[in-house]
């Protein structure tokens, strides 16, 4: 049987690695397609040299567009690549354009969909993701679950129970392949930080924060409110950098906005931060595994699990200062609770469920 796993967007690579690796233990074939929906070497190749992952089979090179064009031209070369190569499953990942362009051209051909990281939901239809989740659970085949929450919005939304694989957190499984050997102060000095002093790291990239001038100009405020209390480092994201440059973003002593990074050397600065501030999906949960308190600056968070069982807080622009001020008085914790399934081994399940569907009972069939 083939397989296509359907990648673009930086946050599909360490949620795809693992089922990718895993899957590799199944007498199938496997095809990993980018869409090209992220293209920068910061925010694509570094991560398949750093992840080990197989170079794409097919790079459909769609490159940045607003939502119709960009998910039109995703869906346009799929449509040719899966009737020229016929897929017994297509496997999408997360909740991005490339994600849910994937799914509609493959149900309509008949192909069965697995969806990774089904289910989440943040109630608010303003974010395109929420969209994108919506529809791609709505006709998905295999619903592949991250945390409890999911399930019950699964079934409240007349998912089929035995559609609905809760398997744990593949991006986690990608995170604690690297925990140990992630190198704090190689990066920290590399990015000219000096970690005998408390430091923040921050990323900002949702259109709800970065789109709107009047909002940008609340952030800008906000942000250097927390950057008169502690050293910030932003690797910022293409979106929005631009309206933030304009809006004096980077005129800020303790502030130091760099380049996208690396997944090791991102994450490796997260290990060592005094806090995270982000409106990151994956931040959120990477931090959480992490106990590194994170700030979220968003009016709601499809990840809940990341506030009931790890380190997570929603913040808005207003009260972003006052909680970073009360998260540098506390300290980070030394324990701290992590969600179920959230082990490292997320792959492998995802794998057998696959398989299972695939009718392949074991990897030696
Ligand atoms: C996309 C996802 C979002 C995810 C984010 C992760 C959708 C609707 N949004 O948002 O859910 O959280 O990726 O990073 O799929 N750009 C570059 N270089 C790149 C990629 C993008 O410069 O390699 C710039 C372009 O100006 C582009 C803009 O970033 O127009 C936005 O890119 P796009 O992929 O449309 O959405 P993101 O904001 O990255
Ligand atoms: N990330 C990274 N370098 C950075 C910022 C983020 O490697 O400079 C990683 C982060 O650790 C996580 C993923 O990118 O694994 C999350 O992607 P992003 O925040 O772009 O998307 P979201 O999760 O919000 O959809």
């Amino acid at each position: 049987p083939l397989v296509v796993h359907i990648t673009g967007a930086r946050p599909n690579f360490p949620k795809a690695a693992p089922v990718i690796a895993a899957l590799g233990d199944y007498p199938v074939t496997q095809l990993l397609v980018h869409t090209g929906q992220h293209y920068d070497e910061k925010m694509s190749e570094v991560f398949f040299r750093q992840l080990g992952l197989p170079e794409p089979d097919v790079n459909l090179g769609v490159g940045s567009g607003a939502h119709g064009a960009q998910t039109a031209a995703i869906m346009v070369g799929l449509e040719e690549l899966f009737a020229d190569r016929r897929p017994d499953l297509v496997v999408v990942y997360g909740d991005v354009n490339s994600t849910v362009a994937a799914a509609v051209v493959a149900v309509k051909m008949g192909i069965p969909i697995a969806h990774v990281e089904a289910g989440l939901r943040s109630f608010d239809r303003r974010m395109p993701e929420e969209i994108n989740r919506l529809l791609t659970d709505r006709i998905s085949d295999l619903l592949l679950v991250t945390s409890v929450d999911a399930i019950a919005h699964l079934g409240h939304e007349g998912a089929p129970a035995d559609s609905i694989h809760f398997v744990g957190n593949p991006m986690i499984d990608t995170l604690l392949r690297h925990l140990e050997s992630l190198d704090t102060e190689g990066v920290a000095a590399s990015v000219g930080l000096d970690t005998t002093q408390p430091y923040a790291v921050a990323t900002l990239h949702r259109p709800g924060n970065v789109d709107d001038p009047a909002d940008v100009a609340e952030l800008v405020r906000a942000m250097h409110a927390v950057a008169d209390q502690v050293k910030v480092v932003i690797p910022l994201h293409p979106r929005g950098r631009g309206r933030l440059e304009e809006a004096g973003f980077m005129d800020h002593d303790n502030l130091s906005v760099i380049d996208p990074l690396g997944y090791v050397e991102f994450l490796g600065l997260v290990k060592g931060a005094a806090a995270v501030v982000t409106d990151s999906g994956g931040v959120q949960e990477e931090t959480t595994v992490m106990g590194v308190p994170c700030l979220t600056l968003r009016p709601n968070t499809e990840r809940p699990v990341t506030i009931t069982h790890g380190t997570n807080q929603l913040v808005q622009r207003d009260t972003l200062p006052g909680a970073i001020a009360d998260v540098l008085a506390a300290g980070r914790q030394e324990t701290w609770p992590v969600p179920p399934l959230w082990d490292g081994h997320a792959g492998p399940r995802i794998a057998a469920v696959l398989a299972a569907h695939l009718g392949l009972s074991t990897s030696h069939d």
